[in-house]
């Protein structure tokens, strides 16, 4: 097997990523939970809603967001309040300290940048208490910025679908997950995209019981294929779990990723071996010489399937294609 390095190196392909683009925006359109900072560009209005769901529930925090804003309708008011006044209303939500830490921001932004929030990531960061997480929420879903943001389960969604399982070991760090959500950021479509990863995460792609069989990316997620696979399984709740769910799949699913499989790897193989040393096939060149009546539909497949190849070292895949090592 791979170390989880050359594995993380294994950038998805062009192809792979405007599949997950296409499904999982048009999932979104679908089934978006209609959620109320949806509705609202005001940044303080986003900014609340990002500090109350740092740590609790969005059913927990939808009625409480409605709530304070009416108490605190701006920026201005929620600075100049007493802080038990804050505290007062916050108080069923919990974690009381985010309260006074959003207070300590409303003033920060009042004192420094003269009641306006920041619009960029980098002055975001400089306000007390936000992370990168936060700042990149309201420059995207406030300004409309075109940036990435990681929070723990847009961090599982993209783990699963690009990288793997994330059992026993996680395959990449903080900085790493961040660059690789910036790097299959969809052109133009950053807050669907972070929203939609958002409620995929909370709805379908959850931690222990994944419903994989509901999901929008299942033919397309690496997570799926490798526990379709039958070959990551270490013991383990978690695991067990998301093997039953995938073993719950129909043939259809499970089997290009099986039964075919070896046939396929061969006949890669083989159709590499008849290429000049350095030259490189596209994946659709490929694709098509696996099968005839290959279409961009089987692209999720065939991205798995060199996956593997590379996996065992016996493919060398780049942007620009794949030739043998
Ligand atoms: N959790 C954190 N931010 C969220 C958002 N904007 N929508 C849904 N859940 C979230």
């Amino acid at each position: 097997m791979s170390t989880p390095a050359a594995r993380f190196s294994l950038l998805p392909s062009m192809e792979l990523r405007s599949s997950v683009h296409h499904t999982l925006l048009q999932w979104y359109a679908q089934e978006q939970r209609d959620l109320p900072w949806r509705t609202t560009h005001d940044p303080y209005a986003i900014l609340v809603s990002e500090i109350m769901l740092q740590q609790t529930q969005v059913e927990r925090v939808l009625p409480k967001y409605q709530q304070f804003l009416t108490a605190f309708p701006t920026l201005a008011e929620l600075a100049n309040a007493p802080t038990a006044a804050v505290i007062a209303v916050w108080v069923p939500l919990g974690y009381n300290t985010r309260a006074v830490r959003l207070q300590a921001i409303a003033r920060q932004v009042i004192a420094a940048y003269d009641g306006r929030i920041p619009d960029t990531i980098e002055e975001l960061l400089k306000l007390k208490g936000i992370g990168r997480y936060t700042a990149g929420a309201i420059a995207c879903f406030a300004y409309r910025k075109q940036v990435a943001t990681v929070d723990t389960n847009i961090r599982r969604v993209l783990h699963r679908v690009f990288l793997g399982l994330e059992q026993p070991a996680p395959l990449a760090n903080d900085a790493q997950m961040l660059s690789l959500a910036e790097e299959v950021l969809p052109p133009d479509a950053a807050y669907d995209w972070n929203q939609a990863l958002m409620d995929l995460g909370a709805t379908i792609c959850i931690s222990k019981t994944p419903h994989c069989s509901a999901c929008p990316l299942q033919t397309t997620c690496r997570a799926y294929y490798e526990m379709s696979q039958h070959s990551l399984f270490p013991s383990g709740t978690v695991l067990r779990q998301l093997r039953k769910v995938a073993e719950k799949k129909s043939s259809y699913q499970s089997q290009p990723f099986t039964g075919s499989n070896r046939y396929f790897r061969g006949r890669a193989v083989a159709a590499l071996r008849s290429l000049p040393a350095t030259q490189r096939l596209s994946l659709d060149a490929l694709g098509e010489q696996l099968k005839p009546a290959f279409s961009i539909a089987d692209m999720p497949w065939l991205q798995q399937l060199v996956n593997g190849l590379v996996k065992d070292g016996l493919l060398d895949y780049t942007e620009e294609g794949v030739r043998l090592p």
